[in-house]
């Protein structure tokens, strides 16, 4: 049996339905697994890594697990953790990010740090995915494009290499499914550096209409963080780190070649994937993806 945490999201839905195709069994953890809309086949089970006293029950029976963090990341970990040494678990696969080797210091990256050091001390043969900014981002743009055809970029216009959770769920499910990679950490990212400004470009050229492109000066983008979390000194260096061009992901890696056997997917193809949830009527799909957005790196 294989627990997958984060499940109904982006990229544990993805790695949940890849396991599953390959005739595996597969528990996935979710808040409300009423809403969970996995595929039949898929034990959901209720509970959370942020509620410790879900997690025996979740971790009963399982050799390995993929475990995605999206509330309080160290936390959250250190309750992994403690539940994965009391069942003896064999093997975990971390989905990290690749702000831990940033740098510039900032809250996201030690968040991350501090998992990665949870995890390394659980007992159980690790795996590290560190993926740069997901292509998934983008899907910030949905509101403004749908209303007037522009990008405000919130995190710069440096060069990097995203990444798709379509290969990022596939490399998960290698390092849960081969042996070889225990111990170790894949930076994650796409095939091509691009800028927000490119990403823009691309993306229209799919919708087939020019989009207005800007960025956000850091002093903005700090004070709508400070006004959502009310913390202006974590603001100040995450936005410090995300607009910095020193980027761990600033180059392409072979990592998912090396862990899939394949190249991985271009923006272009996410694009063309996703071209519906930017198209101006509001559907199903895109109030659920824009529910989702999630953290940067
Ligand atoms: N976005 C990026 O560019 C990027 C880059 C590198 C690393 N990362 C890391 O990737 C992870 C997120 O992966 P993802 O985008 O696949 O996940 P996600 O779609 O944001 O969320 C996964 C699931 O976690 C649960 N969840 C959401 N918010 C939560 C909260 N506040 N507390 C507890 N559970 C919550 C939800 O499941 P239920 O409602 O079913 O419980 C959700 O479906 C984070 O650790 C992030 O730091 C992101």
């Amino acid at each position: 049996m294989i627990l997958v945490t984060g499940a109904t999201g982006k990229v544990g839905r993805e790695a949940t339905r890849q396991l599953l195709e390959l005739g595996l069994d597969v528990r996935a953890l979710s808040r409300t697994p009423e809403q969970a809309g996995l595929p039949g086949g898929v034990e959901v089970v209720a509970g959370s890594p942020a509620d410790p006293t879900s997690l025996d029950e979740a971790f009963a029976g399982v050799s390995a697990a993929l475990i995605v963090l999206s509330g309080e990341v160290a936390d959250e970990a250190a309750n992994v953790a403690a539940a994965a040494r009391r069942a003896g678990l064999g093997r975990i696969v971390l989905l990290s990010s690749a702000g831990v080797l940033h740098p510039v210091p900032h809250g996201i990256a030690d968040e991350h740090r501090a998992a990665e050091e949870a995890v390394r001390a659980s007992g159980a043969a690790w795996t590290f995915l560190r993926p740069g900014p997901f292509h998934a981002n983008t899907s910030w743009w949905i509101r403004t494009i749908r209303e007037n055809g522009s990008v405000r970029c919130w995190i710069g216009n440096n060069p990097g290499a995203p990444v798709d959770e379509y290969d990022i769920a596939s490399s998960a499910v290698s390092a849960l499914t081969q042996d070889g990679h225990e111990g170790r950490s894949y930076l994650l990212t796409g095939p091509q550096t691009l800028t927000s400004r490119e990403q823009a470009r691309i993306l229209g050229d799919v919708l087939g209409r020019e989009l207005a492109f800007s960025v956000a000066p850091a002093e903005e983008v700090v004070e709508v963080f400070a006004g959502i979390t009310g913390d202006r000194a974590t603001a100040v260096t995450n936005v410090a780190a995300l607009h910095s061009p020193r980027v761990p992901w600033a180059e392409p890696t072979t990592a998912v070649r090396d862990l899939t056997g394949r190249e991985p997917r271009p923006y272009r193809r996410w694009a063309v994937e996703n071209e519906a949830l930017f198209a101006p009527e509001q559907s199903e799909q895109s109030q659920q993806s824009q529910q989702s957005e999630g953290s940067v790196v």
